[in-house]
Order: structure tokens, then sequence, then C-alpha cells
């Protein structure tokens, strides 16, 4: 685990934008696993300025994005698909074909078969992730097996609370209580792997992702076993690491 710390979220932001970009170049049929919250909304906007001010090109780019709730229609405003489109695809030239969100409705067991099909045969170059207070990645919450690939989810009450306080209009009533996500398996098969961390409400996990035991109770320290990833931190968010 590489771990960069920088001073802000838009200093995170910056270097993540950085990192993604070299993928995007120097391979422009690159496989992106995309993240969502609120952590890579300043990403994603810097990735939409590049591409107006520097015409990087999304055309032949495949996106596979780590999860959706469960219960909400693709054009439901809080729905990962909407949210994917609004704060990037709308903006690049990605063929929306080549775009991929979990179905959150439908024959859940069929539609994770088909995405856990679909990650296999397009290995992701680079995965990008934010990390829940509790140290969730995608929505594996703790307890989820490192073996796991796509599958429904239960969100802890932790994650409900925290998604409601930034969307949802803080309606803690009106965020699905579950999700179909990609599983831990999926994300360390992805060459690459990029996780921004920014503010102390992260501070906790980071310590236990970076420097506690690797345990199912902490999702995001399978990373450790991963052979290239990046996490990107801002100072809040490493305040809590002891070697820094
Ligand atoms: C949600 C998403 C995660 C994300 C996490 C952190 O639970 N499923 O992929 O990393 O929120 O969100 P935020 O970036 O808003 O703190």
């Amino acid at each position: 685990m590489e771990v960069i710390i920088v001073k802000d979220y838009e200093e995170a932001s910056q270097k993540a934008c950085e990192i993604m970009l070299n993928v995007v170049k120097n391979n422009p049929t690159a496989n992106l696993g995309l993240a969502t919250g609120s952590t890579p909304i300043r990403l994603y906007e810097l990735m939409r300025e590049d591409h107006k001010k520097n015409g990087t090109s999304y055309k032949d780019i495949k996106s596979f994005n780590l999860d959706e709730y469960f219960g909400l229609d693709q054009s439901h405003p809080q729905s990962y698909h909407y949210f994917m489109c609004h704060n990037l695809f709308n903006e690049l030239d990605i063929d929306m074909n080549n775009v991929h969100v979990p179905k959150g409705n439908g024959n859940i067991d069929e539609e994770c078969k088909a995405y856990n099909q679909l990650l296999e045969d397009n290995p992701i170059d680079i995965q990008l992730l934010g990390i829940g207070s509790n140290g969730h990645i995608g929505f594996n919450e703790p307890g989820t097996p490192f073996d796991s690939v796509t599958h429904k989810v239960d969100l802890k009450q932790s994650t409900i609370e925290d998604n409601a306080r930034l969307f949802f209009n803080g309606k803690i009533e009106d965020v699905p209580t579950q999700a179909v996500s990609m599983g831990i398996a999926n994300i360390m098969k992805a060459k690459k792997v990029l996780l921004i961390a920014s503010g102390e409400g992260k501070a906790k996990a980071i310590q236990a992702t970076v420097e506690g035991p690797k345990t199912t109770d902490v999702p995001a320290s399978a990373l450790q076993d991963h052979p290239d990833c990046i996490l990107v931190v801002d100072e809040a968010a490493a305040s809590l690491l002891k070697n820094k």
C-alpha cells in the first residue's frame, strides 16, 4: 500500500485526477472501476474540466461502477446511475453503451451473476474507491468475506445515517436499507486501486486500513494484500496514522 498524504480535499482530488488521467491517457481503451459518494465529486469535476479543456477522450473507455442502491430505478435522483450521469458521464464523450452500473432492481441473483461475468470479461485497469467511516469499500460492510463477489447487501445503520447526512435531503427513512455491490474479490482483481479519503470522519477507518490487522471487520484492510494500491489521504483523514 502506498499512502500519499496531502493537505486537503482539493489536493486529494487533484492528485487522484492526475493518477486517473495517467491511466486514461496511456490506455485509451482502459476499463475504469468507478465509485460514488461525496468524495469523488471534485475528482469527477476535474475530469470533466480536463475533457473540455484538453480533449482527453473517453470514447473507447469502459466504466464499471461499484454499487447501486437496491430498489431504486436508474432514473431516481438518488440512484448511483443518476449520480454518475450527472457528475461525470453527461459531460464526457463516453459511449453510454460502455457504461455499467449494477442494477438495483429486477432479478437480483441474475443481475449479480451477469455483473460478475462482465467483470471477468473486462478486467479493471484502475478501481477508484472511497471509504465508509466503518471501513467499508463499495457497499461491502464489516463482516463481508474477502472472497465475496457481486452480491446483495444489508446496509449497516451507520452507513444509512452517513449517507442520509449527505444525500436523500437528510431523510434517513428514504435511504434504502439494501444495495448491490461488487464484492471484495472483484475489487482485489483490479490492476490498480486508488482510494481517496478526506476529513477526520475517515481517520479511524484509514488508521485501521493501513496499520491495523487484516480483518473482515475492516473491509478496506483487504487492500493490504493488493500489489498496486494507492491511498490518497488528506491530513485530517491521516491524523490517526502512527507512522507518517
Ligand atoms: C457509500 C458508497 C461508497 C463510498 C462511501 C463513502 O457508502 N457506497 O462507495 O465510498 O459511501 O461516502 P462518502 O465519500 O460520501 O464519504
